[in-house]
């Protein structure tokens, strides 16, 4: 039989008071129903559905490319009627993997472990159950004296005694063919929330002595639904956790994971080492032996072998082999570092490309500039590149040395092996090998020291 995923995501997450469909609230780096999606795929479903309602463009934007398809639940009326929107999309010979778009910790071989367990039992439904410490807000797991399950009560309907289970419904079923729906047509609302209740299909068929079946998953953690902000918040900090874990175990070396911040889709290399308080987000890959950090902040950058950064924040940037950067350094979107560059303290850089042995140790702001290779650009430099207007481009060619606090005012290109004199202000091309000086005459006044100097007098 062939296996489909339904993922639960048309609600609005009242409880995360937020403007956004709650899916689409990021952890690590990723939409919540993204982390689910990615786990539903290592289970190797040949079909997924996303039930949608609540912000449906945003989630259908967000997930375009990813080979889902999509029913709209137009009023949330409830998890079994949410499931119920499916209903056309499958066909007879199709069993069904259900589960929420709040839960992003659920691992995929965790699902596939309960698929097999549900294929192998012979049963027609099957829900993953877990023990909670602190069951508050999840739907318990009622067993019989047999122990087998009664029935899936809220928090909102429970027993004070129910209350007292700590095994509660994860959320993730499997249902063999079409009985599901069957099951669900059959609900009523008749409940605190006045909603039909995806969970009350398990008294129905246990009516009608089909077979049902509750698989107990021990790691609690994976099954942390997100609701509000604290959840959320909690549940990033799992996934970092679980990230940092994960680097450590593949040869990178982290001096305090506890503050250490690592998207999922972020790759490290071997013997790199991470130091505190560093965050590193979005695609960025980042080669062997490299030191990082403390105090940076890289946006879906490349990052070389033997690179080193210190206290600086790197967005959308690429960066060769063995180059130095930092402390302070802001690298915008658009740079690019060849081989053994250094960049040092307070220097920005946007939108150029810094040729191989290249330095811009100190003070200077490098925009739309292309630099050849060994240049050496002095303390305090600055691309003049906008006129108010429009951009324009700074060229400066091989083993270019350009002075202390050189205004170049673009477009403008230094010609390979030119010199430029500290302290000018260049608005036209020099030629290669050529010394360019722009500097007024020094004036020394003398003798007028220790007297005031009256207006009009020099
Ligand atoms: C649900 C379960 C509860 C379980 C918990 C696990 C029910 C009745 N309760 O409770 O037993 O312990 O999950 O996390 O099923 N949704 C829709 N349409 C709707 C309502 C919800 O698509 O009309 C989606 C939501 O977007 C969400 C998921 O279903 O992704 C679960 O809904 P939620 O309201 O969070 O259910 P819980 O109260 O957490
Ligand atoms: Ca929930």
């Amino acid at each position: 039989m062939q296996f489909t995923a339904v993922i639960l995501a048309a609600g609005k997450g009242v409880r995360m008071k937020s403007k956004m469909p709650k899916v689409l609230h990021r952890l690590a780096g990723l939409e919540m129903i993204l982390h689910v999606v990615r786990a539903v795929r290592q289970v190797g479903v040949q079909k997924i559905v996303v039930i949608v309602g609540h912000g449906r463009q945003e989630v259908r934007d967000l997930l375009t490319g990813e080979d889902i398809l999509f029913a709209l639940q137009e009023e949330q009326l409830g998890t079994g009627h949410a499931l119920m929107q499916a209903r056309p999309l499958i066909s007879d010979d199709e069993n069904l993997l259900v589960l929420a778009g709040d839960t992003p910790l659920l691992r995929g071989q965790t699902m596939s472990r309960f698929v097999y367990y549900f294929e192998n039992s012979g049963a027609d439904a099957a829900v993953l159950s877990t023990a909670m410490e602190e069951p508050f807000g999840y739907g318990r797991i009622i067993r019989g004296p047999d122990t087998m399950l009664t029935k899936i009560v809220e928090e909102k309907d429970a027993l004070p005694e129910e209350k007292k289970s700590k095994e509660i419904n994860s959320g993730i079923y499997c249902f063999k063919g079409q009985g599901v729906f069957d099951a669900l047509s059959r609900l009523d609302t008749a409940n605190a929330q006045g909603e039909y209740y995806l969970t009350d299909v398990f008294p129905l068929f246990i009516r009608e002595n089909k077979k049902v079946e509750v698989y107990r998953h021990q790691d609690s953690e994976e099954i942390q639904g997100i609701n509000n902000r604290v959840q959320l918040y909690q549940a990033g900090k799992a996934l970092h956790r679980r990230k940092n874990l994960e680097l450590m175990e593949a040869g990178v070396t982290m001096i305090d994971p506890d503050t250490t911040f690592i998207d999922l889709e972020v790759e490290i290399g071997m013997d790199t080492i991470i130091h505190p308080q560093t965050i590193i987000q979005g695609r960025t890959c980042i080669g062997q032996d490299c030191e990082i950090g403390p105090q940076v902040q890289i946006h879906a950058s490349q990052i070389g072998d033997g690179v080193k950064i210190d206290s600086s924040i790197i967005k959308e940037a690429s960066i060769a082999d063995c180059c130095q950067i930092g402390p302070y350094s802001y690298l915008r979107p658009g740079t690019i570092l060849r081989e053994h560059v250094k960049i040092g303290d307070f220097v920005e850089i946007k939108k150029s490309l810094v040729g191989e042995g290249s330095k811009i140790p100190h003070l200077s702001y490098i925009g739309d500039a292309l630099l050849g290779k060994r240049v050496n650009v002095g303390a305090g430099t600055i691309t003049c590149n906008y006129d108010g207007r429009n951009k324009y481009q700074t060229v400066l060619e091989d083993d270019v040395f350009i002075g202390s606090n050189t205004n170049l005012i673009a477009p403008i290109t230094i010609g390979k092996n030119a010199r430029t004199g500290a302290g000018s202000t260049l608005n036209k091309d020099v030629p290669p090998h050529a010394l360019a000086v722009e500097r007024a005459k020094p004036r020394v006044v003398e003798k007028k020291l220790g007297r005031k100097i009256k207006e009009g007098e020099e």
